[in-house]
């Protein structure tokens, strides 16, 4: 079986690449930059040029393939807006796929999108749920929380570096999972009957809230945080500012996200079906708490080599 990975350089992507080669999978990856998916071609995939933002790049891409991965999504930082990434961008993978006779397309959502209409790219994320099931592809899709890797930039390194951390007073609470899991689902959904044409909510086993989560990384790190409290008038503020101008589009949407979360909407699920259906035993899955020691570890690890290292030298 050939499998065709949209979003292959992504934190998700690579988890999905590695596990599917690792699987015996032939493992096809379509990416806009060479040099950035290098390291899949390491890892024995083969990369095919297509960009989400020029619909004619991509049919080419799906010659020969029986199964779509697509778990790109529009960058934070990138020029373009969700719209023409994660939604004119997956119409054309969608099409392109109905063409190419695709077996199994597999999709990544947003939990309780259909709860949030006002945050764009959960919208975005709802009318594709809604195209796919339209779409006559056999499908899964997997709506996630939040994942462990995105919580290194947002809280660990400020900690090491002694940066501010900006927080609401937020009281949300949210079922983070790491990417690997996700990969295994992902995975595992392939030769799953029980999964054809069918959501999964897709989240860790426990729920976490910003405090909590400082709290964690101070105890692993030894160090203090700086927490800064944003109030919640500010940020909707910021979010109508940087919405009025198309460089801050992605900024603007973030920050409507960030809104959400302030307001105490909870991003957790119950999974016990979920586990029930993929044979999956919740034993297995990585801990939070695991994950953060792990890293701490060789950050701490490695500060105290370039610190010896440094002692010697003088
Ligand atoms: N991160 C989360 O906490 C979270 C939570 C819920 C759901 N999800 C969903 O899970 C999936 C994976 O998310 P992620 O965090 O792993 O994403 P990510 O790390 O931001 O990666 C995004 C991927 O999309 C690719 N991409 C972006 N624009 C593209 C374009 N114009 N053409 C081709 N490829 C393009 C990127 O390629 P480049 O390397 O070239 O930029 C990258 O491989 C997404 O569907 C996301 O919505 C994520």
């Amino acid at each position: 079986m050939s499998i065709l990975v949209i979003g292959g350089t992504g934190t998700l992507g690579r988890q999905i690449v590695k596990q599917a080669l690792d699987e015996g999978y032939q493992v096809k990856c379509l990416v806009r930059d060479f040099r950035r998916g290098a390291f899949l071609k390491d890892w024995g995939a083969e990369l095919v040029y297509g960009d989400l933002s020029i619909p004619s790049t991509l049919p080419l891409a799906f010659k020969g393939v029986n199964i779509v991965i697509d778990s790109a999504t529009v960058r934070s930082t990138s020029s373009y807006t969700s719209e023409r990434i994660d939604w004119r961008g997956k119409l054309a993978i969608l099409e392109a796929s109905k063409l190419a006779g695709i077996k199994k397309f597999i999709s990544f959502s947003v939990l309780n999108a259909a709860k949030n209409p006002s945050i764009p790219l959960m919208a975005l994320k709802l009318k594709m749920e809604k195209k796919l099931e339209q779409s006559g592809i056999n499908y899964t899709i997997f709506q996630c929380s939040g994942f462990f890797q995105g919580l290194i930039s947002q809280y660990a390194i400020p900690i090491l570096e002694k940066q501010p951390i900006w927080i609401t007073s937020e009281s949300t609470n949210i079922n983070y999972i790491d990417t690997s899991d996700v990969a295994k689902f992902t995975l595992r959904s392939l030769a799953l009957k029980e999964a054809e044409c069918k959501e999964f909510p897709l989240v860790g086993l426990k729920a976490w809230n910003s405090k909590e989560i400082i709290q964690l990384c101070e105890r692993l790190s030894g160090q203090a945080a700086k927490i800064t409290q944003i109030p919640l008038g500010i940020l909707i503020l910021l979010k109508t500012v940087t919405g009025f101008f198309e460089w801050g589009t992605n900024i603007s949407e973030r920050l409507a996200f960030a809104e959400v979360l302030a307001t105490g909407n909870n991003f957790t699920a119950e999974m016990q079906n979920t586990y029930d259906i993929f044979a999956f035993d919740k034993n297995d899955t990585i801990s939070l708490e695991s994950y953060m020691q792990d890293y701490f570890g060789r950050i701490l690890r490695r500060l105290k080599e370039l610190s010896d290292e440094k002692e010697r030298s003088l």
